[in-house]
């Protein structure tokens, strides 16, 4: 049963990519042009550090998918295509593994394809500490995600309804696990509330998988008899919305969920976050141009994202952090009813010391 979902939720999302037109919030982000920031290219470092992690690149291959013989072949096609373009890359849950071992392999290809890469296990907050450190040990993890579902599990037949203990067991892997731990949304955002929760339970990075991309409020109602759930289709923040939220954080902040472009990932940057991700848009790539399309198009990707930090005169990632950014619409208006202070973000380029200070980092 288990391997008949990993495969549903793999069609079900990439079918989701065909949705376009719809307002993403990362439209309500945008820079003020300042016609003499730019630097030269060859001062430009992707390098990214947070939260004892070390990034080539300020963006990954974000959690998807195995445990069925389907999605163990895009996991292996994933991998490669995160070997060949040096991007950080996830794996799906692998509560699949720990209900049945002979899946095994459609998790360990990844490290098998990319014996040299920054890989991360994902788990659930359920998952005990023993399974979590079996999950890292199969993959030779350098950092494990965990990740948090409610509305999926919500609207997910076969779903979990207790949720009460997610935060105690996030706090028991988080200090029985001996690799950097990520938590992250799926879909939902995650609020400046939350991220101070997991700051508590020990966690140092959180990733805010918003609202904007891959829906899994849609793909679990398209798996229900009766589709009884749509009403849930616009549920949680953006990723730009939690970005502005999580300012004030402490925790590393990492900006996925809709980012459909190198402008959204350098948008992401700027609003503090240390790195993106990206799933779904990913998926489809590979789905549909197999290996060689997903590796043009993350390489496209990079090229991009450093030729726009070249012009808007951010040697590193975090120094995106200084650039002046303007809210506007439906975020502005999220800002203002959150006490979020928009107008510091639009004027900051003045007013911070030459030496990089990175927001929310
Ligand atoms: C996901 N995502 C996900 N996340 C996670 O932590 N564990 C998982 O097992 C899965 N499974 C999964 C399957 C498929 C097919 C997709 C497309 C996505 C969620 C993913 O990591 C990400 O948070 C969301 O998809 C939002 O990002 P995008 O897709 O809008 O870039």
């Amino acid at each position: 049963m288990i391997a008949d979902r990993k495969n549903d939720h793999v069609r079900l999302a990439a079918e989701q990519q065909r949705d376009t037109g719809v307002h993403s919030e990362f439209d309500d982000v945008s820079f003020v042009h300042h016609a003499l920031a730019g630097i030269d290219r060859s001062a430009v470092t992707l390098n990214t550090s947070f939260g004892g992690i070390d990034w080539p690149v300020p963006l990954c291959v974000n959690a998807m998918t195995g445990g069925s013989v389907e999605t163990g072949i895009i996991n292996r096609d994933l991998a490669i295509a995160a070997r060949e373009t040096g991007v950080p890359i996830a794996t799906g849950s692998m509560s699949a593994y720990f209900a049945d071992e002979s899946v095994a392999d459609t998790f360990s290809v990844m490290r098998r394809e990319n014996p040299d890469g920054f890989i991360m296990a994902n788990v659930n907050a359920t998952a005990s500490v023993e399974q979590a450190r079996r999950a890292i040990d199969l993959l030779r993890a350098d950092a494990l995600q965990i990740h948090l579902n409610a509305i999926q599990e919500t609207v997910m037949p076969e779903g979990d309804r207790s949720f009460s203990d997610w935060g105690p067991g996030i706090a028991r892997i988080v200090a029985g696990v001996g690799v950097p731990v990520i938590v992250k949304e799926v879909g939902f955002g995650l609020s400046r509330e939350t991220i101070r929760r997991l700051g508590e339970l020990g966690v140092r990075v959180a990733d805010v998988a918003g609202r904007g991309g891959t829906n899994f409020a849609r793909i679990e109602n398209g798996r229900r008899e009766h589709h009884d759930y749509a009403f849930l289709d616009g549920w949680g923040q953006s990723a730009a919305a939690c970005l502005l939220d999580a300012q004030s954080s402490n925790l590393a902040v990492l900006a996925s969920g809709g980012v459909r472009d190198p402008l959204d990932v350098v948008r992401g940057l700027a609003l503090g976050a240390s790195a993106g991700g990206v799933s779904g848009l990913f998926l489809k790539a590979v789905l549909d141009g197999g290996v060689p399309a997903l590796i043009s198009l993350i390489s496209r990707w990079l090229d991009q994202i450093e030729a726009l930090m070249t012009a808007l005169g951010a040697a590193t990632p975090a120094d995106l952090g200084r650039c002046d950014v303007l809210i506007h619409g439906r975020l502005r208006a999220f800002c203002e009813l959150r006490g979020i202070d928009i107008g510091r973000l639009a004027n900051r380029s003045v007013s911070v010391p030459a030496t990089s200070t990175h927001l929310g980092g």
